[in-house]
């Protein structure tokens, strides 16, 4: 009986503990796995919007008449060169390749912003039409890194974090720039009307 009760005590929980410690460390790496797999995604569709982005900033630049715009857009050229590179450092932490995967949300708002440019017709309607695009543009890109920041901070990935938050840092930085510009600098007022009363 006593023996009976040995086996009751230290078998039985004991194995059931393990199964359930085993269940639960196979659903932890399984749900680091799929994590990492959604990270390495996101990454390659940043990398694809970043890389894409360089070829329509390079063509709205000259094409604007405000300076101001102009200088924003030649410096977040500059930005986005090194946030590709950022990009390509982290598939090396990760020890993946760096391939860019079509980003069929942003792939949307760059047709956008290249229908703008083609139908231009420089002046100030035209720069308005410009700083909406890119700000939309902005807007899709910073909750990008906003949510691919937060997957980074889940599986650990502290240096991955703290380059991502470089760049989410800096499109912040670039939308701000460009609403305050919307107002002030492109002069959207005079250019539709609203001060000789057209409208
Ligand atoms: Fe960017």
């Amino acid at each position: 009986m006593q023996e009976l009760k040995i086996i009751h005590k230290s078998a039985y929980p004991r194995s059931k503990d393990s199964i359930e410690r085993k269940t639960i460390r196979c659903y932890g790496i399984m749900q680091s796995f799929q994590l990492m797999k959604l990270f390495e995604n996101k990454l390659k569709e940043l990398y694809w919007s970043e890389k894409t982005l360089i070829k329509v900033i390079k063509k709205m630049i000259g094409s604007v008449r405000s300076e101001k715009l102009n200088d924003v857009l030649s410096d977040h050229l500059t930005e986005t060169e090194k946030q590709v590179l950022r990009i390509e450092y982290i598939f090396k932490i990760i020890e993946k390749k760096a391939v860019p995967k079509k980003y069929e949300v942003m792939c949307s708002v760059i047709k956008e912003a290249v229908l703008t440019i083609d139908k231009r017709e420089p002046g100030n309607r035209y720069d308005a039409a410009i700083n909406s695009a890119i700000k939309i543009i902005e807007l899709h890109e910073i909750s990008s890194y906003r949510e691919i920041c937060e997957i980074a901070k889940n599986l650990r990935l502290i240096i991955a974090v703290e380059f991502l938050e470089v760049t989410l840092k800096m499109e912040e930085a670039v939308y701000e720039k460009l609403s305050v510009m919307t107002f002030n600098e492109v002069n959207i007022e005079t250019e539709c009307g609203i001060e000789t009363g057209a409208y």
